[in-house]
């Protein structure tokens, strides 16, 4: 989608749709409020008005409530309200009004509308067979956002349609059926990245080299498969001669459980269990289209996790890449040994200082925290407060969970150094990112368990299905490690 900065004013703009805010304070402008349709403008949040002034011939009014109550996801959900609307009448071009609000800086304002805009007007209809004489409206080509002074929200406006575009494109990655995105359909995708952005190289390994690596919990998920496995690693090198950033991101292309099966109800959902990849594969893609000034490491271990006669079986003992032992107590507890084999490549192999690391990796998390928020879970405080503020910025909420001894002591095996699963179903979301962290050689790291965020959010902008979360919260990390510290 196209995105236009103008100073115009509201009644030159030249689009088939002109969307204005009105808040519980305000008033529209004269010309609307007399315009036919205008005196039924209703400034409840979630109000939409359609009136008919002469210029411009079509005007939206959204309501946003109470001026106080206004925030950015309340920015995201008015511009995905008024890009659906603009969707049902076949605009194909909208401007927006930016709304100058009190406590909300305009900047801000155009990039979470931008985002709604953007992330509201995804869909996947591929497999859909078109009906000649019903066919889909045509998508959103424009948005142009009106503002008194463009240059001043320009840069955060950009950035979020980067982000949100890449957003989209990790929706569609998780959208794709498992027999579709394999392994290595997902490595191409990352070979494409790559040739597409100077900044940008990959590396693909394929199941010898992740055996010869050592890589044993890469080698023991994907025993059970037809399908090859691959670690991918895509770099950034940006420059501004910081630190290394890794990035880590669980990429199971399907999660049936393996011989730990899953119930059949909604097994087919776990197509998704790749979201973090996806993610951590198209932030980074982002991240290079905006040229962002810092290094960084991405490592995306991917594979499917299958029932077989060559599947590892409840019982088996693996010795993963940093040389710890683990009895597989539960098949279906896969990620976090493709994961601590992708930790130790990112901190040991490729130098990375920090990491982050998404993933599909409870459902206990569904539990404690619902789809609203992702959990995180780190071992540096610092650290947890820069991932916790760009999720809160970006509106890809996380909330932090603690770390203790005892959760640690979970993980103790008998038999090997660790168990993946716990006999009682103790604090699943936390046992996870225990055993992660015995995979970091303590460097600062940052969990993020998407299971609850990655799917079915139901908000206005993303809906039922895939939400691409962790793509837009990646990338205001990325921005704010970019950002020059203040003097
Ligand atoms: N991929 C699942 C987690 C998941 C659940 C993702 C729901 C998305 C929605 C993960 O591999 C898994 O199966 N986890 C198990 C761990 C258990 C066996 C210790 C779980 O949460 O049940
Ligand atoms: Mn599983
Ligand atoms: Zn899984």
């Amino acid at each position: 989608m196209e995105l236009e900065l103008t100073a115009q004013p509201l009644a030159e703009a030249e689009a088939d749709l002109v969307a204005v805010a009105l808040v519980d304070e305000g008033d529209l402008p004269r010309e609307l409020r007399d315009a036919p349709g205008g005196g039924d403008a209703k400034p409840a949040f979630r109000e939409l008005t359609l009136i008919y002034p002469e210029q411009p011939r079509r005007v939206l009014v959204v309501g946003l409530g109470a001026e106080g109550d206004v925030d950015l996801e309340r920015l995201r959900v008015a511009a995905a309200l008024a890009a659906k609307r603009a969707g049902a009448l076949e605009a194909r071009t909208l401007a927006w009004s930016v709304p100058a609000l009190a406590g909300l800086d305009a900047a801000h304002a155009a990039g979470a509308l931008v985002e709604g805009t953007v992330l509201a007007r995804y869909r996947f209809d591929r497999y859909r067979s078109r009906d000649p004489d019903d066919p889909p409206p045509p998508a959103l080509e424009r948005l142009t956002l009106i503002a008194s002074d463009p240059d001043a929200i320009r840069e955060e406006a950009e950035a979020s349609r980067v982000a949100a575009e890449a957003a989209n494109r990790a929706r569609e990655l998780q959208d794709l059926p498992a027999n579709e995105l394999t392994p290595s359909a997902l490595a191409g995708r990352a070979e494409d990245l790559a040739a597409a952005h100077d900044s940008l190289t990959v590396e693909v390994l394929g199941p010898s080299e992740i055996a010869a690596k050592g890589m044993g919990g890469l080698v023991a998920v994907s025993a059970g498969s037809a399908q090859e496995p691959r670690l991918i690693v895509l770099r950034h090198a940006g420059g501004g001669g910081g630190e290394t950033v890794g990035l880590v991101g669980k990429a199971v292309t399907f999660d049936s459980g393996g011989i730990s099966i899953k119930p059949a109800a909604s097994m087919h959902e776990m197509k998704m269990d790749m979201s973090g990849g996806a993610a951590v594969l198209e932030a980074v893609g982002a991240i290079a289209e905006l040229g962002l000034p810092i290094d960084l490491v991405a490592v995306i271990p991917a594979t499917e996790n299958m029932p077989s006669g060559t599947a590892t079986r409840p019982g088996d003992v693996i010795t993963q890449l940093n040389g710890k032992t683990v009895e597989v107590t539960n098949t279906d507890a896969e990620g976090r040994l493709i994961l601590a084999d992708a930790l130790t490549y990112c901190v040991r192999d490729l130098g990375a200082d920090r990491v982050v690391d998404l993933a599909t990796l409870t459902g206990a998390v569904l539990v404690a925290l619902g789809s609203t928020y992702a959990a995180l879970v780190a071992n540096d405080d610092d650290w947890a407060e820069r991932v916790f503020e760009a999720a809160a910025g970006s509106g890809e909420l996380a909330w932090r969970l603690p770390l203790h001894r005892e959760y640690k002591e979970l993980t103790r095996g008998t038999l090997a150094d660790l168990v993946n699963s716990a006999a009682k179903r103790k604090a699943g979301t936390i046992y996870a990112a225990s055993f992660l962290e015995e995979f970091v050689d303590s460097k600062p790291w940052a969990h993020l368990d998407i299971a609850g965020t990655a799917w079915d959010v139901g908000r206005e902008y993303v809906g039922k299905g895939a939400t691409g979360y962790g793509v837009r919260l990646l990338v205001a990390l990325a921005r704010d490690l970019a950002a020059p510290p203040p003097s």
